[in-house]
């Protein structure tokens, strides 16, 4: 008798704990859980608590999934952030499939004397690519900034002349190139190469080649590196990169122009990377009417895109000079939904066939350039996965946009 009493004690424990396994802990769960299936048993729900759900969690979303019918989605990173086994390298795995570096593959890392090449960094990150399956920009070949002076002067301190510089400037493109080719998808070929003001920004570059072959314009030094990097690898794809020409319609009309013609001579630019650092204060309408502009170009070469290199929407409009911020509900309110505007929009241009890709500039607030830039000591929040490495309500909006134009 007492054994039958035992028994049935103990099934009737085993029922319950299997009921409460099933179900998981009722008792506290959270507001905002939301349901998403399991990959243990189909029918069987699990819950994800959004306000503690970090970026590597096995339950948490992807991103670069979410987004996958549309573009690509990526983000810039250092190379010590792929250390196998850290929270950083599951977070990079799982949230992105395009890849680029921060700082590690510009002209002063990659090249910072004239006989020596750095390639470590940008290799490792190559490697990697091909373990995972990803895609790597390479970020950048010719830019005003982080560029060293060696290129632009002789031992004696003399400026270089024309020839010198395009000899250089064809040497250091087609290193770089061929050591990549079939390695490196993207190249960010030329950055920032307009001024603000509209027209050629007065860079080194521009002032040492000038008109280099007398045809009348001086895109010459573009022309020239777009050409060797194509010659280095025929498969790449070859980007003119800038900032602003989401918000600045004549800056756009610049972009247009200049590409137009040089597309018409026949140099080989694939498309035009919108760096997109944009504010709280950013209009999506403006950026659909630039993007429109821009896109004329598919007229001249119907394969012509834009990507968008390098996304983040700083908590600070440009002429706002404080360095905190309050995150109130409702200031979040409005900036995830400007996220979520942003990315509707670049489902639009995925959709007329214009967007590849949209990387990230940085994966989590704490490593944003934009602490401390354009003012020092701020602290700012404008990426998707906060500083202690969870998911923002922002990123919640547009695994919910992804969802509901699936
Ligand atoms: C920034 C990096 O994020 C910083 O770490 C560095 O100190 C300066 O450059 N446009 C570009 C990027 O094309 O290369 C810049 O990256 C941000 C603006």
């Amino acid at each position: 008798m007492k054994l039958k009493q035992l028994l049935s004690v103990l099934l009737a424990f085993t029922v319950l704990f299997s009921v409460m396994t099933a179900c998981g802990s009722t008792s506290d769960e959270p507001d905002s859980a939301v349901t998403t299936s399991s990959t243990e048993a189909e029918e069987e729900a699990v819950t994800v608590d959004r306000d503690n759900t970090y970026a590597y969690d096995e339950d948490a979303p992807s991103l670069y999934e979410a987004f996958a019918q549309w573009f690509k989605v990526g983000t810039a990173m250092n190379i010590s952030d792929l250390v196998e086994g850290t929270e950083e390298f599951e977070i990079l795995v799982k949230q992105y499939n395009v890849f680029t570096l921060e700082n590690e593959s510009k002209p002063d890392a990659m090249h910072p004397s004239e006989d020596v090449y750095n390639f470590d960094a940008l290799d490792q990150l190559v490697e990697f690519a091909n373990e995972y399956d990803k895609t790597v920009r390479g970020h950048t070949l010719v830019w005003h900034s982080q560029c060293p002076d060696w290129f632009f002067y002789d031992d004696d301190g003399n400026t270089v002349s024309a020839d010198v510089l395009v000899e250089r400037l064809i040497e250091h493109v087609t290193t770089i190139v061929s050591h990549y080719k079939g390695e490196v998808d993207v190249w960010d070929v030329c950055n920032e190469v307009l001024g603000d003001s509209g027209g050629l920004r007065d860079s080194m570059w521009y002032q040492i080649i000038g008109d280099y072959d007398g045809d009348g314009d001086s895109y010459d030094y573009i022309e020239i590196a777009f050409t060797a990097a194509h010659e280095a690898d025929p498969d790449a794809r070859l980007i003119i990169n800038d900032y602003s020409l989401e918000s600045s319609e004549s800056k756009a009309i610049s972009m247009y122009m200049m590409v137009k013609s040089m597309l018409e001579e026949g140099i080989p630019i694939d498309g035009i990377g919108l760096q997109m650092h944009v504010d709280i204060g950013f209009d999506v309408e403006t950026c659909k009417n630039n993007v429109e502009i821009l896109m004329k170009l598919k007229s001249i070469d119907p394969d012509f895109v834009i990507e968008v290199t390098e996304l983040d929407l700083s908590c600070f409009t440009w002429s706002d000079t404080s360095t905190e911020v309050e995150l109130t509900d409702e200031f979040l309110e409005q900036f995830d939904s400007l996220y979520s505007d942003i990315f509707e929009m670049f489902i639009e241009f995925s959709e007329a066939g214009y967007l590849d890709s949209v990387v990230f500039w940085g994966y989590y607030d704490g490593m944003s350039w934009l602490n401390g830039y354009p003012v020092s000591g701020r602290t700012n929040y404008p990426l998707l996965i906060d500083r202690d490495y969870k998911l923002k309500s922002a990123y919640w909006s547009l695994i919910d946009l992804a969802e509901s134009k699936s």
